[in-house]
């Protein structure tokens, strides 16, 4: 038996020890975190977070082999292996702010662990951190006077929200990073046998420390890249009357480009696109590498232009004001399937309206209670209502601004008529039938689409 301690409970740390421990029934898996609430939560009927499947795989080792706790200290030195899953926000302070990693709570985990521990362990790097990361870590762990030694590995979390046990179940890879050393080596081999468990060993790529942390922001970067260039495209077509969809489609088709990750939106949000981003480009700046560093900044900045373009679109449709105008939000959390509402354009939107005077209501199934944390003094100026319908009464128009699946199945006839007229709907996910809604009446504005509007002047 292995004992698996993860420190951080949150999106990642909560779904991967979940997984790893329905796997490994052989295993003891522990994870801790300050937050005493989230610790609670995990162990309640209530699942801090809304994840899809994830219900029935923490069901399945809960209190079997996995338990979860707040003693943080205590189950430091039981533990083998130690992954760290803390949260590594853009630093708000200092040198790099607005830019860099802010690893104070990743430091002061690996100086907890070092003051806990009497026996050596391998830390493993689950939380995204700069390249590099490991070597400070490396140096702090192993300047101890106990005589312990610590191996330090790097095995970032490629799982989306929304499609976290998918993703841990039968991820594309799995990515090991470790020293070329004989305890390295040993290092690697341990975390690589958890996933061999039930991931074919072919998907589980050995890397040296560096490229591992590197992968992983690259990969985000290039996720993120892929939205921007299709949003630019998208505000290109509704200058020229080409549709994005069908310019998705039709590129997407070389599969040197291939189909996914092509949808054109009000923008992406989500906790880490933009902060991996902008790490990204403070580490390029580091190197001195200005141009690599402009290079990808232009992702974060063409995303903010789509959302502030979707606001504006709004408001110069709706004759140039909104002031004391109902608008409904549909959708709060970034992407459909998830509660989170980190970073998610559904709120930026609602900023950028409530700037306006507008009278904001946001609907969402499963996010409004981190909407209204999220939006702190602001919430007094909102409205929040699971029901969309009641959502869309009186207003003005409704911008979707989440791809629920619920939302395409409205009944959005009855909807209109609840409206103040001439009704608009702003398509910012583009997951309506718009042509159906403009038969219904609406005014429709999609992303990257001829608007349909009726000339009311007539
Ligand atoms: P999160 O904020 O949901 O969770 C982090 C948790 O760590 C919090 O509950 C916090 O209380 C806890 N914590 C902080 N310091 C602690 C300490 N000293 N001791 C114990 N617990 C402590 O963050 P997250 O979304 O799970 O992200 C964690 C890391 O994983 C980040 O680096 C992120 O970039 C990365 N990541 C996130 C995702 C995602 O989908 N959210 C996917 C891949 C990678
Ligand atoms: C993303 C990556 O997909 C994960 O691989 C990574 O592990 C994770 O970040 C992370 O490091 O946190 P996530 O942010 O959860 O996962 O969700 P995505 O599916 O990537 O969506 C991100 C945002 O982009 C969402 O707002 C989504 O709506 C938007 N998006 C995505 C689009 O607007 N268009 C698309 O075609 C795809």
């Amino acid at each position: 038996m292995t004992n698996i301690l993860c420190i951080g409970a949150g999106y990642v740390g909560g779904p991967t020890m979940a997984v790893i421990a329905s796997h490994c029934p052989q295993h003891r898996v522990v994870v801790v975190d300050i937050n005493a609430a989230r610790i609670a939560a995990w162990q309640s009927d209530r699942l801090p977070i809304y994840e899809p499947g994830l219900e029935a795989v923490v069901r399945s080792a809960l209190n079997r082999n996995l338990f979860f706790s707040t003693e943080v200290d205590r189950h430091i030195d039981e533990a083998d292996i130690i992954f760290v899953s803390v949260n590594t926000p853009t630093k708000t302070f200092g040198q790099g702010a607005g830019r860099a990693a802010d690893l104070q709570y990743w430091e002061k985990t690996a100086r907890q662990i070092l003051h806990n521990a009497t026996t050596p362990k391998i830390v493993v790097e689950k939380s995204t951190l700069p390249v590099r990361t490991a070597e400070a870590m490396e140096q702090i762990l192993n300047y101890n006077s106990k005589g312990l030694h610590f191996d330090v590995i790097s095995n970032p979390e490629f799982l989306a929200e929304g499609t976290a046990v998918q993703d841990m179940e039968n991820p594309d890879r799995v990515l090991v990073g470790g020293k070329d050393s004989i305890s390295g080596q040993k290092a690697i081999q341990a975390i690589v046998d958890i996933y061999a468990q039930w991931i074919p060993r072919e998907r589980i790529l050995t890397t040296n420390l560096w490229s591992s942390e590197l992968s992983k922001l690259a990969a985000n970067a290039y996720l993120a890249q892929r939205v921007s260039s299709i949003n630019a495209i998208s505000a290109l077509c509704e200058k020229t009357g080409a549709d994005v969809t069908e310019v998705a489609h039709a590129i997407g088709l070389d599969n040197r480009i291939g189909p996914r990750f092509l949808r054109a939106s009000v923008g992406f949000g989500g906790s880490c696109f933009k902060k991996d981003i902008l790490n990204l480009v403070y580490l390029c700046e580091f190197y001195g590498l200005k141009e690599v560093a402009n290079y990808w900044e232009q992702v974060v900045s063409m995303n903010e232009h789509q959302q502030t373009r979707f606001v504006s679109n709004i408001v110069s449709s709706l004759f140039n004001t909104i002031a004391g105008k109902r608008i409904a939000l549909f959708g709060a959390a970034f992407k459909a399937n998830t509660s989170d509402t980190r970073e998610s354009p559904a709120l930026a939107v609602c900023r950028g309206l409530l700037a306006e005077h507008a009278e904001v209501v946001i609907t969402d199934p499963y996010a409004l209670e981190n909407a209204r944390n999220e939006l702190g003094e602001q919430a007094d100026r909102v409205i929040f209502e699971p029901d969309p319908y009641v959502a869309a009464r009186e207003a003005h128009a409704i911008a979707i601004v989440t791809e629920w699946a619920q939302y395409t199945e409205l009944d959005y006839k009855t909807i209109f008529a609840s409206m103040i007229k001439p009704a608009f709907i702003f398509d910012g996910r583009n997951i309506l039938d718009h042509k159906r809604l403009y038969a219904l009446g609406f005014n429709v504005y999609a992303i990257g689409k001829p608007p349909l509007t009726h000339n009311h002047a007539d």
